[in-house]
Parts: structure tokens; sequence; C-alpha cells
């Protein structure tokens, strides 16, 4: 296509793997990492039909605001976007998969179902339906780590019944499928709570607003969402740099937000509200860096957020948190005199 190959004037565009997708290129230059990009055409002699520009539209801008939102761990990321007369495209980087049925069943059922239950959670914690699950939209890498793309059909608003029905539809393709079968009945007992029960504060859990997140997840999430800051840099291709640096922002503006959450749940206690304020000022400070080392506009970030989940990101002009700092202090004052009068009486 003249406008990709213009776009990426050193790459050489093929057509993607062994499969039969006729919309779906692969793009690869010597010493980067391979891109794929994926076209949506639009049938211009019916506008309002299902493949009019209408539809298609929506489908697109679905696809490239959920993979704007998407956290660095997800493992995909949106590299580039654009339109032309006939094509909307979306450009990624390309998960090196191996199709279902080459997967060795029962080998990594486990890690693929918590994986796929961490993944739905967090699509449903922002109120997202995938609207799509099939197994088809969901890429296993050859670590047997499964990535859900394919957000054409998602659902950003979705109801409580449209959320549920995401994991109907997995579940219900799951069982059809002799490799997937026993990976659905895990997820199926994760859905009951069981692990849930034995491994509280490993998941980001379920829920349609807020972020239902332990010390301990966050924890977590801030060490993944750190680890991949530092691989930005060994990234050689600028533009790519700068693509994934605006990814990485935007799924740490995710996590300021879920810890920002837990330090002002009033259910949290003092010491658990103080180490989460020195975790948000350290994420808020690598924000920053990004900002100014990789040169993002913040526009590019706010772009994609209109069913406002991300909170206004006033705190990244903010000169610095002393006001946080204030507090930790009053608070380990207080607590030192609280102490002192206890031993007086
Ligand atoms: N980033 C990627 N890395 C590797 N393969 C990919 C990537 N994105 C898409 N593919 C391959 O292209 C196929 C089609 O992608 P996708 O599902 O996004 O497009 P689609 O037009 O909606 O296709 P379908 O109608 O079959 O769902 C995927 O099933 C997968 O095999
Ligand atoms: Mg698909």
């Amino acid at each position: 296509m003249k406008e990709l190959q213009e776009r990426f004037p050193d790459y050489t565009l093929s057509p993607i793997g062994t499969t039969s997708h006729v919309n779906v290129l692969r793009l690869s230059k010597d010493g980067h990492p391979a891109l794929v990009a994926k076209t949506i055409w639009h049938d211009a002699s019916d506008p309002e039909g299902d493949m009019g520009i209408k539809a298609q539209d929506n489908a697109y801008m679905n696809e490239v605001e959920i993979l704007t939102m998407l956290p660095s761990w997800w493992g995909i990321h949106l590299v580039d976007h654009f339109k032309t007369p006939q094509n909307r495209v979306i450009v990624t980087n390309e998960v090196q998969n191996v199709p279902w049925n080459s997967y060795k069943k029962g080998s990594n059922d486990a890690q693929i179902a918590e994986l796929l239950f961490k993944q739905i959670s967090w699509l449903h914690s922002h109120r997202i339906a995938h609207d799509d699950l099939e197994l088809k939209n969901i890429l296993l890498t050859d670590s047997a780590t499964p990535i859900i793309i394919d957000f054409e059909k998602s659902n950003l608003k979705a109801t409580k019944e449209q959320l549920q029905n995401d994991y109907n539809v997995l579940l219900r393709n799951m069982k059809e499928h002799a490799n997937t079968e026993s990976i659905g009945i895990i997820l199926q007992d994760l859905l009951k709570g069981k692990s849930l029960e034995k491994n509280s504060g490993k998941y980001i859990q379920m829920s349609s607003h807020k972020y239902d997140i332990t010390l301990q997840g966050v924890n977590k999430w801030a060490c993944e969402e750190i680890k991949q800051v530092g691989k930005i840099v060994a990234v050689k291709d600028k533009g790519l740099q700068r693509a994934y640096a605006r990814s990485t922002l935007n799924g740490m503006a995710y996590l300021r937000d879920a810890i920002y959450q837990l330090i002002t749940d009033s259910k949290n206690p003092d010491y658990i509200k103080d180490e989460l304020q020195i975790l948000h000022d350290k994420v808020v400070r690598i924000m920053k860096h990004l900002i100014k080392d990789f040169d993002i506009d913040m526009k590019d970030i706010q772009e994609f957020n209109k069913n406002k989940v991300l909170s206004p990101l006033n705190y990244l002009n903010e000169s610095s948190s002393s006001s946080s700092k204030e507090r930790t202090r009053k608070n380990r004052k207080n607590r030192k005199s609280n102490r002192k009068n206890t031993r007086k009486h």
C-alpha cells in the first residue's frame, strides 16, 4: 500500500505469516522489531451499511482508542494510525505467535488462564466489553503468553451483561476447541473466585468503574511498567521509540490513577498510604521524565481518552509533590506524639 510504504519507507511489506488475512501486512526492517499493519476497508457505495464508512470509522476509532489505553504489560502497542481515502490503517508491534492448534494441551494452561483473566479484568475495570473473544483474536506467544487483540467491535461503555457476555463467549469457544478446553475450566474457577481467595492481591480484580486493586497488586503493576521504561532506550528507531514511550506513559497514567485511588481510600491504614505516596511520586517523576526525554505531546495521550477514564493530567504540571511530603511528615509526627502520649498514661 502506497501510503503505508511512504510512512515506513525503509520497511519491507509482506503478507502476514501463514494467515489468509488479506488486510494484515507485516513490516520488516533489518535490526528493528517487525510491525503489523491492519487495514480497515470501507465500501464507498454503501456508506450506511455494515461495511460503510460510518461503521468502519467506528471500528477504527474503537481499536485505536483501546490500543492507546492498554497498559504496557499487555504486549501490544499502537505504533501508528492513519486514514487513506479507502482505508483506515492501524500499525502495532508484531507478536510472534503460534497458532492455537499447535499449543501443547495442558502444558501452560494455568498461566494462560491467569493472564487472560488479568487482561479481561483490566478491560472490564475500564467498562470495556471486547465483544469478539474468539480464539483467533487471542495471539499466543511461544512463551505461552496470550495477548488479546482486535478491538474493532469493543464497547467502551458496556453494561454488566455485556461484560459478562465476554466470558460466556470465550468459555464457549474454549470448550469447542480440544486444546483450550482445560484452560476454560481454570478460567471458570478464577471467575468463581476460588483462586482469588488463595492468592488474594495477585490480580487486578473486576469492577465496573474503579480500580479494585491491592497494595501488592499495584506494586507488581508498577514493577512491570518501570521495567518497560528501561526497555524503551533499547529501541533504535527514534519514531518507534517515541511510540513505545507514549504507550508506556499512557499505561503509567492508569497506574498513577489506581495508586491515587488507594491513597484516598479511607479504608487503608496510614502506613500503607505513606508507602503508596512514595510509589505515586516515583511514578509521576518517571512520567515527567518520559515526557521530557522523548518529547511527548500530552495531547496525544488525551486524544484517545474520550470516555474520560483517565483523570485530568494536571498533576504532571505540578512542580513537586511537596503537599504529599508534608502529609507524610505530619503523619509520622502525629504517630510519634501519639506513641508518646500513650506512654505517658
Ligand atoms: N500484532 C500482531 N502480531 C502478529 N499477528 C497479528 C497481529 N495483529 C494481527 N495479527 C494476525 O492477523 C490476524 C487478524 O488480525 P485482527 O483480528 O486484528 O484483524 P481482523 O481484520 O479483525 O480479522 P478477523 O476478521 O479475522 O477477526 C490475527 O488473527 C493474527 O493472526
Ligand atoms: Mg480478528
